[in-house]
């Protein structure tokens, strides 16, 4: 029997092992200039950048995995990516949930293919590793053929080191040193609370997770929910001409709101109409909610505010809209594509007609074929279609609205600007830019 040195390896490790020359990095200090409101088309199309950001962004960002009443009892699982890796979110025993790499240890096949169930293992049907909730390898085939010193318990799923919630929201983190998942909200906080804090018993998902997949960088959705109420008027002429009670466009007094947009120094942001009578669109779910209560549980100025019409982005994918409940995660699948998966949330008090109605609202509104969600749709694919090509490639794109207008704000925590306005964009484009020019923990030596 020849020596082997298995025990000794580095490739046994869990962790990243990467010879540092295999990636090139790219300086993109010149791609973005959050400061002045200039963006350099090629972020959007170079696949360059896009690994530099699997690897600089994504390997190290809290990504949302999933709602926390989507794991009710020991053995529930979902599948979705971090990135680009396929993750195995399981509730174990303790009832924690575990966020597993579904990628065998044997040979790297996916232990898992179903999009979501309840099970007490995840087992391999290439050779039948079989691993436990945690990835623990609890079994495996023809044990007696791997040498002595073969240790079962090195071969588990690699898991993320964290996984933190924030009101009923699952967020994972490859960075076991990672700031705290509520420290990089900060102030986003208290605008997330507005949407996921109206009902002292919480929130549930239902309808499961609508899925499509659009022509278009990742950034351009992650952006245009965190900085973009501009496109409204424009873009959603038809639709708001649809919904509108006479059939000829919104009023004056919508297409011209006052309101807010939020940025922080993490890349979140949000923005919403400020109005004393803003409600939700729904007839049932506008009956349906005690506006003094609102005022009393939250505040005047989150019930004024981020309450209902508005959007935001919590860095890097993951996004919101109050007014529908939708919650969506902007999957990247290389520079040129992205996956959207999209979920509704709603008040687990809500009687269910009420949520029926709010559902319905959302998919008609929001969902693959909603009327909004078409039109924005159609827009990232625009924006994409000539990113790669050279002159295009090399023009300059303006992020310049509402510069010089953040700044502290009565009543709105953190930094605000107009509702029109780039400036959680260019906070976008600010932390990514530091993200991207850091190196990140599977980069250092120690
Ligand atoms: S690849 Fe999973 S058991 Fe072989
Ligand atoms: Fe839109």
């Amino acid at each position: 029997m020849c020596d082997h040195t298995s025990a000794d390896s580095p490739l046994q490790q869990q962790t990243i092992v990467r010879p540092d020359n295999l990636d090139h990095t790219i300086d993109v200090s010149g791609m973005v200039d959050p400061d002045n409101g200039y963006v350099d088309r090629r972020i959007f199309s170079s696949k360059a950048v896009y690994d530099q950001e699997m690897r600089r962004i994504f390997a190290r960002s809290w990504l949302f995995i999933g709602h926390e009443d989507q794991f009710r009892k020991p053995g529930d699982f979902f599948q979705t990516y971090m990135g680009e890796d396929p993750v195995i979110a399981s509730m174990n025993k303790k009832r924690e949930i575990r966020v597993l790499l579904n990628n065998c240890r044997h040979r790297g096949a996916r232990v898992c293919r179903a999009d979501e169930g309840s099970t007490k293992n995840f087992t391999c049907t290439y050779h039948g590793w079989s691993y436990d909730l945690d990835g623990k390898l609890v079994s495996l085939p023809g044990k007696q053929h791997y040498p002595e010193d073969f240790k079962q318990e090195d071969w588990g799923l690699v898991t993320a080191p964290r996984v933190e919630k924030y009101k009923g929201l699952i967020f994972a983190n490859w960075d076991k040193d990672a700031e705290p998942l509520e420290d990089c909200l900060g102030d986003m906080k208290w605008y997330i609370d507005a949407f996921m804090d109206r009902d002292p018993e919480g929130t549930c998902v239902v309808g499961g997770v609508t899925k499509w997949v659009l022509d278009g960088n990742w950034k351009l959705a992650a952006e245009q929910f965190a900085t973009d109420w501009y496109h409204v008027n424009m873009s959603h002429a038809s639709a708001l001409m649809v919904m509108s009670p006479t059939g000829k466009g919104p009023k004056k007094e919508i297409a011209e709101r006052t309101g807010r947009q939020y940025t922080d120094r993490y890349g979140n942001g949000a923005g919403f109409p400020v109005h004393p009578k803003n409600r939700f669109d729904a007839q049932p779910v506008h009956e349906y909610y005690d506006y003094d209560f609102l005022r009393d549980r939250l505040s005047p100025e989150q019930v004024m505010g981020p309450l209902t019409n508005g959007h935001a982005t919590i860095f890097p994918n993951f996004s919101y809209l109050p007014v529908n409940g939708s919650i969506r995660v902007w999957h990247p699948k290389g520079p040129n594509k992205m996956e959207v998966w999209s979920w509704t949330v709603l008040d687990k008090s809500m009687p269910d007609e009420v949520k029926k109605a709010q559902r319905l609202y959302n998919l008609r509104t929001f969902g693959p074929s909603g009327i909004f969600e078409q039109d924005d749709g159609e827009n990232w694919s625009e924006c994409q279609a000539n990113a790669h090509a050279f002159m295009v490639g090399n023009t300059a794109l303006n992020y310049q609205m509402g510069i010089g207008t953040e700044g502290e704000h009565e009543g709105f925590p953190g930094t605000t600007s107009e509702l029109y306005s780039d400036a959680a964009g260019r906070g976008l484009y600010r932390r990514w830019q530091e993200l991207m020019s850091t190196p990140a923990w599977h980069e250092t030596t120690d």
